[in-house]
């Protein structure tokens, strides 16, 4: 099916049939790894809210679902202080955990999670994230599971914003540089 651009966007990255694809691809390495096992998915939320949900249908595994709220302040395209919300509503302690990104930039945010998650009890944390960007590596961090690799630029859609906009977009695409002063 051809995607409609919005009109802010640049370039169409990752149509929603090959986003789906390749969610089901990982699904399938999930449902490997966790054989037996009854994980706690957690969302981290806002951005992996589309991804985390496709995903988790995509798995045959009886995970648990979860959610947190993990945050940059950000100015522009430049990750901030990050602020994580770490009042969990639910137990680490002793549990599989698999933290589910829609991206990994700075490696920031899933870094400090995990460590945190670790510190509490958890048994075990993977990583999965939708986009892999690790040319903006700022701390040391590889995730255990992508769908794919980006390269530079500002990207949006399918759960991904600047300034709040574009998260609802069904296709991943970069925004014109013009949109963000870039
Ligand atoms: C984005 C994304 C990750 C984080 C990755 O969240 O959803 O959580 O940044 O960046 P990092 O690797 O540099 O830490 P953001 O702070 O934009 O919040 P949002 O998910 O609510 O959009």
């Amino acid at each position: 099916m051809e995607t409609d651009l919005h009109e802010d966007c640049e370039k169409l990255l990752f149509s929603a049939e090959e986003i789906a694809s390749g969610t089901r691809s990982v699904a399938a390495l999930l449902d490997e790894a966790y054989r037996g096992t009854t994980p706690v998915a957690v969302c981290v939320l806002k951005g992996a809210v589309f991804f985390f949900c496709d995903l988790l249908r995509a798995m045959r595994t009886p995970a648990e679902i979860e959610f947190l709220r993990a945050s940059s302040y950000r100015r522009g395209a430049t990750s901030g202080t990050l602020c994580v919300d770490d009042a969990l509503s639910f137990e680490p302690r002793g549990r599989d955990i698999l933290l589910v990104e829609d991206i990994v930039d700075s490696g920031k945010t899933l870094r400090s999670l995990k460590a945190s998650l670790l510190e509490r009890g958890a048994k075990s944390v993977k990583t999965v994230t939708l986009l892999d960007k690790p040319s903006a590596r700022k701390v040391s961090f590889e995730v255990d599971y992508k769908v794919f690799d980006v390269g530079a630029g500002f990207v949006v859609g399918y759960g991904m914003d600047y300034a709040e906009k574009y998260r609802k977009l069904p296709y991943i695409a970069l925004l014109k540089p013009a949109m963000y002063g870039g």
